[in-house]
């Protein structure tokens, strides 16, 4: 038997594989697949992208949630290890991880995985925040890597987005 969370990820990337049929545009793609996992994932307060928009340095894309940080480099935060280190994060504690960013003073726990583009670049990281702990596992992580394979196809012109505004700090 499929257990739940998998089985969430699954209509999620059917409902995804259905909007995003075809496109070639990465905001529409993110903004969709922010605006699913939001529905899907009760347990999230917070989710969406972090885009590359120059070497070493995230700003904010398509979010469902509070307000989020504009920008974060790869040496901050979850989010910032994520890129750095090209590969998902799982954190039950936000307050035991080293340099996290309190963007939301309520956050407690989170999941980042990377969002490649089809010739293997880092386009974004896609961020999942909850205020409560422990809130996501091993399948979130799995699934959310499922949905971020989902979207390299619609990444290929991320490079559209960046490198025209210049760091903003
Ligand atoms: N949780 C992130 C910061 C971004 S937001 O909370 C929206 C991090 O520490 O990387």
């Amino acid at each position: 038997m499929t257990d739940p969370r998998s089985a969430t990820y699954d209509r999620v990337l059917r409902d995804l594989a259905a909007l995003l049929a075809g496109l070639d545009d990465p905001i529409a793609a993110m903004a969709s697949a922010a605006c699913v996992l939001k529905e899907a994932l009760p347990q999230a307060s917070w989710v969406g992208f972090y885009r590359v928009v120059a070497p070493r340095l995230l700003r904010v894309g398509p979010y469902q949630g509070p307000v989020g940080c504009l920008e974060i480099s790869f040496d901050r935060g979850v989010c910032g290890a994520a890129a750095r280190e090209r590969r998902w994060q799982l954190v039950p504690d936000v307050r035991a991880f080293p340099g996290h960013i309190a963007c939301d003073a309520a956050a407690r726990s989170e999941v980042v995985v990377p969002v490649f583009d089809a010739r293997g670049d880092l386009a974004a990281v896609l961020d999942v925040d909850s205020h409560e702990p422990a809130a996501f596992d091993d399948d979130d992580r799995r699934g959310l890597e499922r949905v971020a394979a989902a979207l390299s196809p619609a990444m290929a012109r991320w490079r559209e987005l960046a490198d025209r505004t210049p760091a903003a700090r």
